[in-house]
């Protein structure tokens, strides 16, 4: 069996060191694609290869048509929008994800975007703190309970909304759960984004959601880019000097950000949450299990195309 890593942005060494570990102690050959360019390269090294490890490398049907022997594509990660399920589907595919393995790592990040934007972008002037801030979690997931726990360090009060987990699930993390997302963002100064890109996600967060958020506003995006309506936040940008925006998903609006919004919009060059030694160890890893318990016992854990 051979065992392809196919990652754009490439997983820390020893992650790579790892996943090898465990796959020729099951047998397998692994294959490396890193920081490829063109899509002819991943179509070319998938033409042979049994399994996938991907991070948000697309895999379309294009790819699935050239990877003739494809039993299992693994995102080694939370999010699979990356992923054509129904094509993966009716080419008998199984895909997984690796949910919970970088949670932390994006977490830190989203609170370390808190605290850069309260400092005034650490331009040496007099910013404001974190603690007694009130906090909203949109989507209580497994990056979102990570963002609560570090968040309560910092003594910020904390809020969440997800229209999939009870409130009393929230509510046992001394987290208050709110009824619905317009309720979160009048209540809550700093949001904070969790919520994956669906259809129905998709340019949710808009203007009529943003507008209502108290003085001194902050949105933190580590989730997707899809999510915004980047328009109608540019507008509310434009209406509202005190709103910041940051995020490690950059904007496909981001020049137009960048110029007029400087000292309060910030984006990094590449999606960056999960760029940790600990979050690639950790999901690539669990990838390279879930790989081998499917291909040795037919183990369909975490499968997402049901
Ligand atoms: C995820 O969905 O797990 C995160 O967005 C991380 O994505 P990445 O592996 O592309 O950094």
């Amino acid at each position: 069996m051979k065992i392809l890593i196919a990652t754009d942005k490439p997983f820390a060494k020893v992650a790579v060191d790892g996943i090898r570990k465990e796959i020729e102690a099951a047998g397998y050959e692994l294959a490396l694609l890193e920081k490829y360019t063109e899509k002819a390269q991943l179509l070319d090294a998938v033409k042979d290869v049994n399994a996938i490890i991907i991070r948000s490398d697309i895999i379309d049907a294009e790819v699935l048509d050239a990877a003739k022997e494809l039993k299992i594509v693994v995102r080694a990660g939370a999010g699979y929008d990356n992923v054509d399920l129904e094509a993966a589907t009716a080419h008998g595919v199984c895909v997984m994800n690796t949910p919970g393995q970088n949670s932390n790592a994006v977490a830190e990040l989203a609170l370390g975007m808190m605290v850069y934007a309260v400092r005034n972008f650490y331009n040496g002037t007099s910013g404001t703190e974190l603690m007694g801030k009130k906090l909203g979690i949109h989507a209580y997931g497994n990056v979102g309970r990570n963002v609560a726990r570090v968040a309560k360090g910092f003594g910020m009060e904390v809020y969440a909304y997800d229209a999939f987990c009870p409130k009393d699930v929230i509510e046992k993390d001394g987290v208050k759960a709110l009824d619905s997302a317009e309720e979160l963002y009048k209540t809550c100064q700093v949001v904070s984004l969790h919520i994956p890109a669906t259809a129905e996600t998709k340019n949710s967060i808009n203007y009529a959601l943003l507008k209502d958020m108290p003085k001194g506003a902050m949105l933190v995006n580590t989730a997707r880019k899809e999510v915004i309506n980047e328009a109608e936040l540019i507008k509310l940008m434009e209406e509202r000097a005190d709103f910041k925006y940051l995020t490690d998903i950059m904007p496909a609006a981001n020049a137009e950000f960048a110029e007029k919004f400087a000292g309060r919009y910030f984006s990094t060059p590449k999606k960056m949450g999960a760029q940790t030694a600990e979050a690639n160890i950790n999901a690539g890893i669990a990838a390279a299990k879930q790989i081998v318990g499917f291909l040795k016992d037919g183990c369909e854990k975490f499968r997402v195309n049901k």
